[in-house]
């Protein structure tokens, strides 16, 4: 196999040539990994792939991780995450945004960024999915790192950020709340889903990358709370407030996106130490199907804040 790399518009690349069924050799895993680490995403389109297929190419960017919200994994591959739209479980997920019900819309985020060591990365594969809805957007925080100004960039090392986990998204302080209402079985509280509930957790400001070394942004709005005692950078409280506000809207910025509009047989691979994803979510109704696994984060990026 002779890999082709197109890079996407603005940031990570479409591998073609590839073929997952076909074995695969000690150079082209390496040749994949390096790939990976270089963009960040990558996208591969018209694979015939099954779960089990799905799960050993994960394998070739590390071991896996079962999620710890076990309610959707899936009971014959542990090792799948499975995204389901248009069941029963869509209530819970249902929100309006500007007076239109939307399910699973999901905010930038990082996954287990709320544990204080999140996943190396995930891979997506698109199993049933509509036409012209439920888009997954990624965006490159390496990227984004590179385009601050130098004094925001010195500054940025001087600070850590708190992520605080919560199920209400109106309780986030840093997400776009306007024409938002939470659905009628929008969840309260974890247990409301099963889940558990977890601790503040601490990151720096700017994460330097464990492989590749590259200076990643540490800010992603779901889930941002506030900057660790600003005043000892000389930072009043409304200072750390709007540094955060202004490094949100810096993320936001389209240059740093890839949305994917899935095609059954695309599978997308990302660093979650470097990249954040979000969910446009679909219409109620629609029924989309997308299979994850997740390769284990071997390295603590953050920590769980014990004292302040
Ligand atoms: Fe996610």
């Amino acid at each position: 196999m002779s890999l082709k790399i197109t890079p996407l518009e603005n940031v990570g690349a479409e591998v073609s040539g590839f073929d997952i069924n076909q074995p695969m050799t000690e150079a082209l895993k390496k040749e994949l990994q390096a790939r990976w680490y270089e963009y960040g995403i990558l996208l591969f389109r018209n694979q015939d792939i099954t779960a089990e297929k799905q799960i050993e190419f994960s394998r070739v960017f590390g071991p896996l991780e079962m999620h710890p919200l076990k309610a959707t994994t899936s009971e014959a591959y542990p090792e799948l995450f499975v995204l389901e739209n248009g069941g029963e479980k869509d209530r819970f997920f249902t929100a309006s945004y500007n007076g239109e019900e939307i399910v699973g819309r999901l905010d930038w985020h990082i996954d287990l960024h709320y544990t204080g060591r999140p996943n190396h990365g995930a891979l997506l594969r698109a199993v049933v999915v509509p036409e012209n809805d439920g888009l997954t957007g990624f965006g490159d925080l390496a990227k984004a790192y590179d385009a601050l100004d130098e004094d925001t960039r010195a500054l940025l090392e001087k600070i850590e950020v708190v992520y605080s986990f919560c199920m209400q998204r109106r309780h986030m302080r840093y997400v776009d709340l306007e024409g938002y209402q939470p659905g009628p079985h929008s969840p309260r509280k974890p247990s409301d889903m099963n889940f558990p509930d977890f601790p503040d957790s601490v990151y720096p400001a700017v994460i330097t990358h464990p492989v590749s070394g590259r200076k990643v942004l540490g800010i992603v709005e779901q889930f941002l709370n506030r900057v660790v005692t600003p005043q000892q950078v000389g930072l009043s409280n409304d200072e750390a407030i709007e540094l955060l506000q202004m490094l949100v809207e810096h993320t936001r910025k389209p240059e740093f996106h890839y949305f994917h509009q899935w095609t059954e047989g695309d599978m997308i691979l990302w660093d979650n130490w470097r990249a954040m994803h979000c969910a446009t979510g679909t219409r109620p109704g629609v029924r989309r199907l997308i299979n994850r696994t997740t390769i284990k984060g071997d390295v603590t990026l953050g920590r769980v804040l014990t004292s302040e």
